[in-house]
């Protein structure tokens, strides 16, 4: 047994449809208990401490235990272009993004770039995310084989583009098929992997690509399913041209059985009445990436609107495509997006977007994202004064959320004080 001191943060419900005091729970001079990987139990540090008298502990002081940051969407593969200047997407892809993911045919270079992406995110306290990787299966195995050695709860999926895309980023119809099958059997479940399947959107998929990927995910409606909906005007012009066959884009992907519990629908901003109504219906999850959607030029993501009409929401950094590694920097631009909007979020809608929110996205919201007895212990601890900047605001603070605000705001992987993985520290 092992005992984490510190404060603690969680949630037991969900700060949108909750007043944020009521589902939160925090403990100023707080522990979690950890055995074999998972949370044994949290509470105030006197209990715990007398409850397990022979435990190792570990005091963190002053820094907040949270659950380790969970970034619903990615491209591990884009880590080393991050912040390429001045394009929109689909000349960003062109110009940026494609000619480095032809790289990923390479194991070394795929290797390589995974160790350095999980680097990069865990020191940034983020302990799950969800990646695309590259059309070549050698990018799937080397994120995993990277997650596996490190302990993480990690997902992904080999990336597919049978149109639209340069000769050496395409596969088939049939190829996409084959190989995401044999990735999918060789990973899912495999310690703590998970298979995604990764069409990556309608204007690089052909007809006939999107069919087979359906009818993949109606074979193993266990993994989930993940792609890019309705980010920019000018991607859904071109999709309405390629598929006018179709009501809308949401349809694309709905006609080939794309669309359910289970999908991870990235960006998601600019949608119709009925692409809402749809999505809602549909059961699909809609993942936020707010830094991307303000570096890219994409849009305001409507968070106020869909979940008042009831949507699961995760958030994400989107790298590369997003500007920051950090889930605390993605926070901070959700609620500056939010405020452009005329609807700010409350920094516990952050917090929980970032963790259990997340999870509940995934489908994991009973694994990770949350401090509770039987959840995995990846934990991070965050330091509420990493830098002078914020350390001389969230000492003027009177409560927690005023404490925990100029760390969302002005915070980066400085504030990460500890990462654990599995109760492991990294
Ligand atoms: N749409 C299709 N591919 C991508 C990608 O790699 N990044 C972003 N932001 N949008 C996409
Ligand atoms: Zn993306």
């Amino acid at each position: 047994m092992h005992l984490l001191l510190g404060q603690t943060l969680t949630f037991t419900g969900d700060p949108f449809h909750a007043d944020p005091a009521a589902v939160v729970q925090h403990e100023r001079r707080g522990a979690v208990a950890v055995e074999g990987g998972r949370i044994a139990a949290v509470g105030p540090s006197d209990e715990l401490r007398k409850a397990y008298p022979g435990a190792a502990v570990t005091d963190h002081g002053n820094a907040l235990l949270s659950p380790g940051f969970i970034d619903a969407h990615v491209h591990y593969p884009q880590t080393a272009i991050i912040a390429s200047w001045g394009k929109r997407l689909i000349d960003w892809l062109g110009h940026y993004t494609f000619p480095e993911e032809a790289r990923f045919g390479d194991p070394d270079y795929a290797a390589e770039i995974a160790a350095r992406y999980f680097d990069l995110t865990l020191a940034a306290g983020t302990t799950t995310a969800v990646s695309f990787a590259t059309i070549h299966p050698e990018s799937v195995d080397a994120f995993f084989a990277e997650a596996r050695a490190r302990g993480l709860r990690a997902l992904a999926g080999k990336t597919c583009m049978d149109v639209n895309a340069p000769e050496t980023l395409t596969d088939t119809a049939q190829s996409a098929y084959d190989a995401s099958k044999r990735l999918l059997e060789t990973w899912h479940g495999v310690d703590r992997l998970a298979y995604v399947i990764s069409p990556r959107f309608a204007p690089t998929s052909s007809r006939a690509q999107l069919e087979a990927l359906g009818a993949l995910w109606a074979e193993h409606p266990e993994v989930l399913m993940q792609t890019h909906l309705a980010e920019q005007h000018e991607e859904i012009a071109w999709v309405a041209e390629l598929f006018p066959e179709a009501r809308d884009y949401t349809d694309v992907y709905d006609r080939f059985g794309l669309l359910g519990e289970g999908a991870l629908m990235g960006h998601a901003i600019h949608l119709s009445p009925r692409e809402r109504d749809r999505l809602k219906e549909a059961g699909a999850s809609l993942i936020h990436c707010p830094t991307s959607n303000t570096f890219i030029g994409s849009g305001l993501f409507d968070m106020d609107g869909l979940m008042q009409a009831g949507h699961r929401i995760g958030l994400a950094t989107d790298t590369g495509g997003g500007s920051s590694f950090s889930m605390l920097r993605t926070m901070a631009a959700a609620y500056e997006v939010a405020q452009l909007r005329g609807t700010p979020l409350h920094p516990a809608q952050l917090w929980w977007l970032a963790t259990a929110g997340s999870a509940r996205a995934l489908r994991l919201g009973e694994t990770i994202g949350r401090l509770a007895p039987g959840f995995e212990a990846d934990i991070i601890a965050v330091d509420l004064a990493s830098t002078p900047a914020i350390a001389q605001r969230a000492d003027r603070a009177e409560a927690l959320w005023e404490a925990v605000f100029p760390t969302i705001m002005m915070g980066d992987d400085r504030a990460i004080a500890a990462t654990y993985v599995g109760g492991q520290r990294v």
